[in-house]
């Protein structure tokens, strides 16, 4: 069984610990796209931990996770992650695979990730900083670095000198400091011998797996709207977060795959720029005063919303989710009314989809319908049936408002606050 797992709306719906608990029954997991941008939460009993490169699947002991060719990846980042793994106890030797044609995010990529949101100034993104829109920018322009140079001194040094010169004309322009060629060689192949044990050809690994029947989850990161081709453009992150990317950044084949499952909160947020149709300040208020809502990566404020079922059906559509995993229903366990967005006004017009033009979804209206609030604590319920009828009425809903089945409720941070249905 080889299941895709994808974020249905603006991303941190909560893909972490869904993926931590679906990794019970996987042998691998694999992210495939994305970089430290990324941040997922799973607790291990009282244990956090935050995950921005590695697989979640980390924390279970004996599966192997996989960090696919489609994944940027940070080699300091990376090598600061496994050490506080293995602080923690997670050892990743033997257990680690990292791609070697997944491209690096190198320093000049941070800076002028950096540069060009300060020049952006109010129409800035609201980026991360990790570099990862240049770094894909290089990949596509075909002169980008790899895992597989990383790991070759003699290329690496060649490579980097080239891109070096380039990237500081390029900062020149920006008024920004150059860097150093030799400091960034010395750090980087100090990074790259510590990852050479992880570096490999991850897609014959993984069809050999798939020869022995394994079963592979592939981790999703960011989340619907932040795809490049088919979220919130310009207001995306540079990768494909949909279903597709999760071939693409692998090599495993479409149909290869069994099922997609989407995972999304039981309201709405997003973190940085762009249009965020249902935004509303007193969910906002309510979530942040519960200590909720705050990036995994940045520590920013996430923008919070009513649940907006016409993003969440448009997400069943791009990513052909067949199931839902709704997350966070216990952060609306204090409301009278439960709102959820079924349609955009824009002047006179109702539409049930979400336009293409950033400018005219900027100006589209919510269309609500109500739901009467459970007020019930649902953080300690264990079963479906246990659930309060008004909670249970209102996950229908939204699955049913989204078009794909309800499989798993989620009602706090932890694997045991998770139900099946
Ligand atoms: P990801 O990027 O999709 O993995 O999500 P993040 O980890 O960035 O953000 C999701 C946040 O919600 C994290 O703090 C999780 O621990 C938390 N979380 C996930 N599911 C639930 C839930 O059902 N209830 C509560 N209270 N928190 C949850
Ligand atoms: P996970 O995997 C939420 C957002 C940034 C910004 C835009 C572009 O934890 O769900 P980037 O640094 O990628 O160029 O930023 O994308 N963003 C995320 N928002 N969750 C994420 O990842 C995100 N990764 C990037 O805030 O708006
Ligand atoms: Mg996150």
């Amino acid at each position: 069984m080889n299941t895709i797992l994808v974020g249905a709306q603006w991303g941190d719906e909560g893909k972490g610990k869904i993926i931590d608990v679906l990794t019970e029954q996987a042998d691998y997991v694999v992210r495939t796209q994305g970089g430290n941008n990324a941040g997922h939460t799973v607790y291990v009993g009282p244990k956090k931990y935050v995950l921005h490169l590695i697989p979640s699947g980390i924390l279970r002991k004996k599966k192997i996770c996989v960090i696919g060719n489609g994944v940027v990846v940070d080699p300091i980042g990376l090598v600061k992650e496994i050490d506080t793994l293995e602080k923690l106890g997670t050892k990743c030797d033997g257990r680690l695979f990292i791609s070697e044609t997944a491209h690096l995010v190198l320093p000049y990529h941070r800076e002028i990730d950096a540069q060009r949101e300060t020049v952006k100034g109010k129409n800035k993104i609201g980026t991360t900083k990790r570099g990862i829109g240049p770094a894909y920018g290089d990949k596509v322009a075909r002169v980008g670095l790899r895992l597989i140079d990383l790991v070759n001194p003699e290329v690496f040094a060649e490579k980097l000198k080239v891109r070096i010169k380039e990237n500081n004309a390029i900062l020149k322009v920006f008024g920004a400091k150059p860097l150093s060629y030799k400091k960034v060689h010395d750090e980087y192949r100090a990074a790259g011998d510590r990852l050479k044990p992880f570096v490999t050809n991850t897609l014959i690994l993984l069809h050999k797996a798939m020869a022995k029947n394994a079963s592979i989850l592939f981790e999703g990161a960011q989340g619907t709207f932040l795809d490049i081709d088919h979220g919130t453009y310009p207001y995306v992150t540079s990768s494909n977060t949909t279903s597709g990317g999760a071939c693409t950044g692998s090599g495993i084949a479409p149909n290869r795959m069994d099922r997609v499952v989407g995972v999304m909160k039981a309201y709405t947020t997003r973190v940085g720029e762009g249009p965020l149709p249902t935004e509303n300040a007193e969910i906002a208020d309510m979530l942040h005063g519960m200590g909720r809502e705050f990036g995994a990566t940045t520590g920013r404020a996430r923008r919070c919303g009513w649940f907006d079922s016409v993003a969440t059906r448009h997400a069943t559509m791009v990513n052909g989710i067949d199931e839902l995993a709704i997350t966070n229903l216990d952060g609306l366990d204090t409301l009278d009314t439960v709102k959820v967005c079924i349609a955009y006004r824009i002047g006179k017009q109702k539409i049930d989809y979400i336009p293409n033009d950033v400018a005219i979804l900027s100006k589209c209206e919510p269309v609500y319908v109500e739901f009467p609030g459970w007020k019930t604590p649902t953080d300690k319920v264990k079963n479906w049936k246990d659930l309060p009828a008004k909670a249970r009425t209102y996950l229908k809903a939204i699955s049913e408002l989204t078009g794909a089945k309800l499989a798993i409720a989620s009602v706090g941070p932890a694997r045991e606050q998770t139900m099946f249905l």
